[in-house]
């Protein structure tokens, strides 16, 4: 299936609502709510079993999600700003959640994400700092991106976390 390109059209997500997925754990799309398969523009059968980077969109560093591949890896949970990409080259921001299910003896079996909509004023922030790490990963590769952003928190004495909840207010 080929890559949609960017319309530039973006989808407003409603309040109520909540975008969900589920993968395995290689990060392979093992369920999605009706919301995310309306929203994705994609069918059910079009997503279940594909690498969740389908609705990657080219606005976001990879530094945010090495972060969170590393945290849920590590069976800890994160919460980021994502830009994602429907089908049709629309796109939506979203308040991401995600965790690893772990089975009765802590094994990771898979992993869990809910979206919400996110604060429109943190937005405006984060997408001016995603540019800056794209543009630090053109000329130093991921980890020159997730040394700026790792700088920028020392500074500010949080984690990505707490800067992304206090942004979502
Ligand atoms: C439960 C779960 C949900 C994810 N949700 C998204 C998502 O909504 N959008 C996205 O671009 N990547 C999401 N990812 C991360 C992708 O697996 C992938 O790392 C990312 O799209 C970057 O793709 P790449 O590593 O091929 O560059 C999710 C991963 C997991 C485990």
């Amino acid at each position: 299936m080929s890559r949609p390109l960017s319309s530039g059209r973006e989808i407003t997500i409603e309040p109520h609502e909540f975008i969900i997925s589920k993968t395995d754990t290689n990060g392979r799309i093992t369920y999605c709510n009706e919301i995310f398969i309306n929203i994705s523009g994609y069918s059910e059968k079009e997503l279940l079993g594909k690498a969740h980077n389908l609705v990657r969109h080219p606005d976001m560093p990879k530094g945010i999600f090495k972060l969170l591949w590393q945290k849920i890896q590590a069976k800890e949970e994160i919460f980021a700003y994502v830009k994602n990409l429907s089908k049709d080259g629309s796109h939506y921001w979203v308040f991401a959640n995600v965790t690893a299910s772990l089975d009765t003896l802590g094994n990771v079996i898979g992993y869990y994400s809910v979206r919400i909509k996110p604060n429109q004023q943190a937005i405006e922030s984060i997408s001016t700092l995603y540019r800056e790490m794209i543009q630090i990963e053109q000329r130093e590769g991921v980890d020159g991106s997730m040394r700026y952003l790792n700088t920028l928190l020392d500074e500010k004495g949080v984690c990505y976390d707490a800067f992304v909840i206090a942004l979502q207010g």
